[in-house]
C-alpha cells in the first residue's frame, strides 16, 4: 500500500476534552495489564531509566516509576501534557511537546515505549528516528500499535453498518497519509532499523457491545464522527448502527488488533 505524504496533525486533536479524557482513561482501564506483560518481559526494572512517547492520562508512566523505584528514572513526553495529573504521579517528569522535537541528549534510556502514538503519525519514520537516538545502545525499544485491518463484524443485526464504518476508519487513516495497519508491520519496520526483535504479541479481541473495547471505539466513532462521514463511505445511519452494534450484547465483532513488539537497539560494536 502507498501511504500518500501529508502534514501530521494529532487524529484526537480538537476533541472536546472531558470525552478525550475518559476514552485515555478506558484505554488504559482495558490495555494496561497486557502492556506491564510486555514491558515485564523487556527486562525492566529497579534502578531503570525509561521513557513514555505519548503518555496521554500517565497511567503507564505511572506504573513504571514504581517499578524502576527511586534508583530509576521516568520521564513522559506528550503532544498535550494536560490530561497527566502532576499530582497523581510521582517520580515521573512530564514534558510537554513532541517527541521529534526534543532534545535528550542522545542514549540516554534503558526503555522507551509507546502505545497507540506512531499510528498517529504520518511520518511515523521520523519518530522512530528520535526514539532510537533516545535510546542506549543495547536498550529496549517497547511499541504497541493497533492493526485496524483486522476489524470485522462477527453477528447483530447492524453487522453490515458495523462493517462499513469499520471501511471508512480504514479510508480515514489513509486519507490523513496514516496507516490503519502500522500494527502489523511493526516486526519488519523495527527489523530493518536494525534491532533485534524478542518478542511479538497480537491480540485481536472478539467482542461483544457493552465490552470495554467497544465502548472505547463507540466513543471513538462519536470524537470522529465528522471524519469518519468524510470519507463519503457512510452516512449518519450508519453511525448510529455502529453505536446500536457496540451497546448490544448479543452482537460481536472485532474492533482492531493490537501488536505489542519488544525489540533491542544493538549494542555499540567494538572499535
Ligand atoms: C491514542 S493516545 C494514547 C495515549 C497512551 N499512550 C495510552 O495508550 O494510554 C496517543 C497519544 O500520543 C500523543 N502523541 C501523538 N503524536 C505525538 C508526538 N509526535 N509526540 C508526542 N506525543 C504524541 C497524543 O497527544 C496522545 O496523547
Amino acid at each position: 500500500m502507498s501511504i500518500p505524504m501529508a502534514e501530521d496533525s494529532y487524529t484526537f486533536a480538537g476533541s472536546e476534552r472531558a470525552r478525550e479524557l475518559e476514552r485515555l482513561r478506558r484505554i488504559e482501564g482495558f490495555f494496561d495489564p497486557a502492556s506491564w506483560r510486555l514491558l515485564k518481559a523487556s527486562g525492566m526494572g529497579p534502578g531503570w531509566s525509561c521513557l513514555e512517547v505519548g503518555a496521554g492520562a500517565g497511567s503507564i508512566a505511572s506504573w513504571m516509576a514504581e517499578r524502576v523505584g527511586q534508583e530509576g528514572e521516568v520521564v513522559a513526553v506528550d503532544l498535550d501534557v494536560g490530561f497527566m495529573d502532576a499530582s497523581q504521579l510521582p517520580g515521573v517528569r512530564i514534558i510537554e511537546g513532541d517527541i521529534r522535537r526534543l532534545d535528550f541528549h542522545a542514549a540516554r534510556f534503558d526503555l522507551v515505549h509507546a502505545r497507540y502514538v506512531l499510528i498517529h503519525n504520518a511520518h511515523f519514520q521520523d519518530l522512530l528516528d528520535a526514539m532510537l537516538a533516545a535510546l542506549k545502545p543495547g536498550g529496549r525499544l517497547v511499541l504497541e500499535e493497533p492493526d485496524f485491518t483486522a476489524a470485522r463484524g462477527a453477528s447483530g443485526p447492524d453487522i453490515a453498518a458495523f462493517d462499513r464504518v469499520n471501511q471508512a476508519i480504514l479510508a480515514m487513516f489513509q486519507a490523513e497519509g496514516k496507516d490503519p495497519g502500522l500494527g502489523l508491520r511493526l516486526p519488519a519496520i523495527l527489523a530493518s532499523r536494525g534491532l533485534a526483535i524478542e518478542a511479538v504479541e497480537n491480540e485481536v479481541p472478539l467482542c461483544p457491545g457493552g465490552h470495554p473495547l467497544s465502548e472505547i471505539m463507540s466513543l471513538s466513532a462519536t470524537q470522529l464522527q465528522d471524519k469518519y462521514l468524510a470519507t463519503g463511505r457512510i452516512s449518519a445511519e450508519d453511525l448510529a448502527g455502529y453505536a446500536r452494534f457496540a451497546a448490544d450484547p448479543a452482537a460481536w465483532g472485532i474492533y482492531y488488533g493490537t501488536v505489542g513488539v519488544v525489540a533491542r537497539k544493538p549494542a555499540k560494536t567494538a572499535d
